[in-house]
């Protein structure tokens, strides 16, 4: 027999703070959708998506940087921040698109990116221009060389992309001159956090988005802006990585929590919980927890659960562990499985082996596999406490793209130091909506997309999926509309485990004491029959059984209202 999905109860969630158990969907705007046929996608194309956004059932949209830059990092180096870069459109744009936005019941929430700007910022290049001495120069790191000739960088530090995280600048005279710093690309110089001008401009900058009516800001780098004074080498051979760093001189330096209780104070002063998302790779959840202090940003990423490997023992004590260092602070816990940094969900969790961090260089996996396993742990990541967020195209079910050509790539790390982090743009191939061949919708006939996008794709589309019971993109369609309506999942912190057989995992959730929500997940490689709890909600698989039982294939989770 095969199980009918029951309509979820009608009852309204209590009353809360927007964002304690919000779905917030990242927008990478160069590969969501292209108005203009250029083959990038842009900020009218956002707004031309917006019914989508809303049906889909999320409550806010996170755009990665959409301002003046020259590319070199995808938008993560900013020219200018008060200005939308040509190929994405204009400030106007990015003015409908919020108030568009806003009409469609939708939050918007754009990137901060404070560590560093781009070389092409005006005040880098004023740096330059005006050569030692300038007053320009104290607002980044720049540090004489070591050796007899300055010809050595100043410490040992490397950047996250490869190399050394210093380059050596030429002075208007043509001789060399001194170094500056950059953690990332040598396109993106550090700022200078202790220097007052930085700080007064940034607070000005999130006011600029505030007063445009932004409800938010992810913070790029947030564990970065202060380092230890003296910048000291740290000997050996460090690599630093984007995903989980340790222990450093420039990461989670305890001074960076004055800044964000400024910050704060300025988002309080705007009225409908203005609300900052922390990208912290801080050593633990209890470092990271930190950062969501009252009086500081309101959420971080919770990368360790993005790097749990798929098993029972692994991910409940990853679970445990989040909601316990965040209810120390009072902060909701948030639930991240993929982002435009790392190998999509349907590759990683069946590449990485137990306690490996999440995979940086992909490989290929069996694609029907990977898509089951990422749609039960899609189905597990949306029953949890919290807030919770998605990345494009996770809600179609889309591989990584594993065999992009050297020559498309644009990662600036895959050409700084190959297998460093710098096979990001296999997740970053452009949407595909509708039609059976690229680019699938993603722009107006002919034009193409900045990455090619595979010939398997015209199945995964949008409009292959819509209204297709069982497709991915209905399976979260269904998860989104359970969580809004059912009263269970409204709170962020009433989870409690229930005992379940080997490798199964499962746990309720309560009202009033009482639990009426049960998430089961199988995560054996064997079918798992158990008794059905109470009426079934959503599942990520199909399942056989009987009135009394049902059978749970390999990696499939089901949600029960009971
Ligand atoms: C983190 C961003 O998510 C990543 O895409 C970027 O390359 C670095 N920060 C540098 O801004
Ligand atoms: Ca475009």
């Amino acid at each position: 027999m095969t199980d009918q999905l029951i309509a979820p109860p009608a009852v309204e969630a209590p009353p809360a703070s927007w964002w304690r158990n919000a779905v917030i969907y990242q927008i990478y705007p160069r590969s969501f959708a292209d108005s203009n046929g250029d083959g990038i996608g842009d900020l009218p194309g956002v707004l031309s998506r917006l019914p989508y956004l809303r049906d889909l059932g999320i409550d806010a949209v996170w755009l990665s940087p959409f301002y003046s830059s020259p590319q070199a990092d995808a938008g993560y180096d900013v020219s200018d921040y008060r200005t939308v870069d040509p190929i994405f459109g204009t400030v106007a744009d990015a003015e409908k698109l919020i108030a568009g936005a806003h009409e469609h019941g939708l939050r918007i929430i754009v990137d901060l990116v404070p560590n560093h700007s781009s070389d092409q910022h005006d005040w880098f290049k004023r740096a330059l221009a005006e050569g030692p001495g300038s007053p320009f120069r104290d607002r980044y790191h720049f540090r004489p060389g070591k050796g007899a000739n300055g010809e050595l960088p100043p410490n040992d530090w490397p950047s996250i992309f490869g190399g050394p995280a210093w380059t050596r600048v030429t002075d208007p005279d043509g001789t060399p001159g001194d170094w500056y710093l950059h953690l990332f690309a040598s396109e993106q110089p550090d700022f200078n956090w202790e220097h007052p001008a930085v700080r007064d401009e940034f607070k000005t900058i999130l006011r600029f988005w505030l007063d445009l009516g932004v409800d938010g800001f992810r913070v790029d780098v947030a564990h970065g802006l202060v380092k230890e004074d003296g910048l000291p080498d740290v000997g050996g051979d460090a690599e630093w990585h984007l995903l989980g760093v340790g222990e450093s001189p420039c990461f989670d330096r305890d001074g960076v929590h004055e800044i964000y209780r400024e910050w704060r104070k300025i988002l309080d002063e705007y009225p409908g919980e203005r609300i900052a998302v922390a990208e912290a790779w801080a050593p633990s959840l209890s470092r990271v927890a930190d950062y969501v202090r009252s009086d500081e940003l309101h959420q971080a990423f919770n990368f360790s659960y993005l790097g749990t490997a798929w098993n029972v023992a692994a991910q409940r004590q990853m679970v445990d562990e989040s909601l316990a260092a965040m209810r120390a602070v009072g902060a909701p816990t948030t639930w991240t499985l993929s982002n435009h940094d790392v190998v999509r969900h349907t590759n990683r969790l069946l590449q990485s082996g137990d306690g490996e961090v999440a995979g940086r260089r992909p490989t290929e996996v069996d694609p029907v596999a990977g898509l089951q396993r990422a749609r039960a742990a899609s189905a597990l990541m949306l029953a949890l406490p919290g807030s919770a967020y998605i990345y494009q195209g996770e809600e179609l079910g889309l591989p990584e793209v594993v065999d992009l050509p050297p020559e498309v790539r644009q990662d600036p790390a895959f050409h700084r130091a190959t297998g460093q982090d710098g096979y990001r743009d296999g997740c970053r191939v452009p949407i595909p909506w509708s039609g059976t061949q690229a680019p699938y919708g993603f722009g107006p006939d002919g034009g193409g997309s900045w990455l090619p996008q595979p010939d398997s794709w015209a199945q995964l589309s949008v409009a292959a999926q819509e209204r297709v019971p069982g497709s991915t993109l209905e399976l979260y369609r269904a998860a989104l509309a359970v969580r809004r309506s059912h009263p269970a999942l409204a709170p962020t912190d009433n989870l409690r485990w229930v005992p379940a057989s080997e490798g199964v995992l499962a746990f309720e959730r309560e009202v009033a004491g009482e639990p009426v929500f049960r998430c089961t997940v199988n995560m054996s490689d064997q079918p798992v029959a158990i008794g059905r709890p109470g009426e079934l909600l959503l599942t990520s698989g199909s399942l056989d059984g009987t009135p009394d039982n049902v059978v749970l294939p390999p990696d499939t989770t089901v949600w029960w209202s009971i």
